[in-house]
């Protein structure tokens, strides 16, 4: 979801500003990819390197999980979906992480939902290497292994990365899951994606020769 800074700073309003308009943008997109047939989407609202921002944007961004996870998560299980949070999220306050385990627990029971997983003080070298460190503690590292321990252990393959904004990198994102991914970049800045044109990437990617290096 990348572009909130510049969407804001072309309106002279504050970073923050366009953090906010970026969360309000997040149903909407959703819940258009569930309507056209995608059955995960993981979102990267903070980063393991975001947290090397100035304070005041580190806090707004903290702030905004704060206050507007819980109603942009119930938006999400009330139109079907189960929410979950990836990434190390004892970095957040006390009171952040209680939201968060809070909505977790409260819809883990979920079955058979579309599943909307919020990346968090997430990294993915960091994942990794966490699997890996896991992997070993329970024998030999092996590919099987790793895979059981990255925090998408339960999804299904990796599909699809689209990233706004206009920058062509990953940026630490999903980046074990990433290997056979197909990559869509846009210059569209994060608060103004819509659904038209989540729907022509559908499109692109539904022509996309997959051959999984075969
Ligand atoms: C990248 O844009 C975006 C982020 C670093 C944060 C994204 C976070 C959210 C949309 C909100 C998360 C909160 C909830 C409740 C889910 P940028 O700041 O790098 O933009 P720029 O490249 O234009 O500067």
């Amino acid at each position: 979801m990348d572009g909130n800074g510049r969407w804001a700073t072309r309106r002279l309003l504050p970073r923050t500003a366009g953090h906010r308009a970026g969360v309000k943008n997040i149903v909407p997109v959703v819940t258009a990819a569930f309507d056209r047939g995608v059955s995960v989407v993981t979102l990267y609202a903070f980063s393991t390197e975001n947290k090397g921002r100035a304070k005041d944007e580190v806090d707004g961004l903290i702030d905004l999980i704060r206050k507007q996870m819980r109603p942009m998560t119930r938006d999400l299980i009330a139109r079907g979906s189960r929410v979950g949070f990836i990434g190390d999220i004892e970095y957040f306050p006390n009171d952040v992480q209680n939201i968060l385990c809070e909505i977790a627990a409260e819809n883990s029971h979920i079955e058979n939902a579309q599943i909307v997983n919020i990346a968090l003080n997430y990294g993915g070298r960091e994942e990794i290497a966490r699997a890996a460190r896991l992997a070993s503690e329970s024998g030999e590292v092996t590919r099987a292994r790793i895979e059981r321990y990255l925090y998408t252990a339960d999804m299904p393959p990796l599909d699809m990365i689209i990233r706004t904004g206009g920058e062509k990198r990953l940026s630490n994102f999903l980046l074990y899951q990433a290997a056979y991914a197909e990559l869509f970049f846009s210059d569209t800045l994060w608060p103004d994606f819509n659904e038209n044109e989540l729907t022509g990437i559908l499109d692109e990617f539904a022509h996309r020769q997959r051959r999984f290096g075969k």
